[in-house]
């Protein structure tokens, strides 16, 4: 691996980190708060490409989950992992892989074309585990946790949009741009 690259992906990684330091907004009816850090996954799946995006957040989760404070709120910790949130985080380590794969396929030539593979990568996916995690964890019942996820929705798209645009700006050797 090249300099170069190894520098895309720790400065990736920094950008999930510091995404992390704007605190989470709590809800009240479930376990899991509105956070800013998935952005930062999104970003790494569409602009990254699937093997650096993968390797930058596999290192956010590896730094979480040996104890340093890097998620959301100061969090960190095996704990975490197995608390009602865990099955997001897992869904954050396959994003980047299913983004990245999909987003450059040839006929993926159109904006809505690479952002559907955001959204439902990096959206439907994420909220699928995480439901079926939450609902494993805390005993919700399955429907109750897969309908509370539907909150996420608007913000996550609007992220989705976002990473989206970030990725028409920012060229990466190596990654075809949107
Ligand atoms: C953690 O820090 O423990 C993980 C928080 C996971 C929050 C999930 S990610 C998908 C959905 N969108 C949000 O804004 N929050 C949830």
């Amino acid at each position: 691996m090249k300099i170069r690259e190894v520098t895309e992906i720790a400065l990736m990684t920094a950008v999930i980190i510091v995404l992390g330091l704007i605190p989470p907004i709590p809800l009240g009816f479930i376990p899991v708060p509105i956070v800013l850090q998935n952005l930062g996954v999104m970003i790494a799946g569409v602009v990254l490409g699937p093997k650096r995006g993968s390797i930058s957040v596999g290192l956010f989760l590896l730094l979480a989950l040996i104890g340093f404070p890097v998620l959301s709120g100061g969090q960190a910790g095996p704990v975490v992992f197995a608390g009602s949130t865990g099955g997001y985080l897992i869904g954050w380590l396959l994003t980047p892989a299913l983004i990245g794969s999909t987003v450059s396929l040839k006929f993926m030539t159109h904006f809505w074309q690479k952002l559907l593979c955001t959204w439902i990568g990096a959206v439907l996916v994420v909220d699928v585990i995480g439901s079926l995690w939450l609902a494993v964890s805390t005993g919700m019942p399955l429907l109750s946790a897969l309908v509370s996820n539907i909150v996420f929705i608007p913000g996550d798209t609007l992220k989705a949009v976002v990473a989206c645009l970030v990725a028409q700006r920012v060229r990466v050797p190596g990654i075809k741009q949107i």
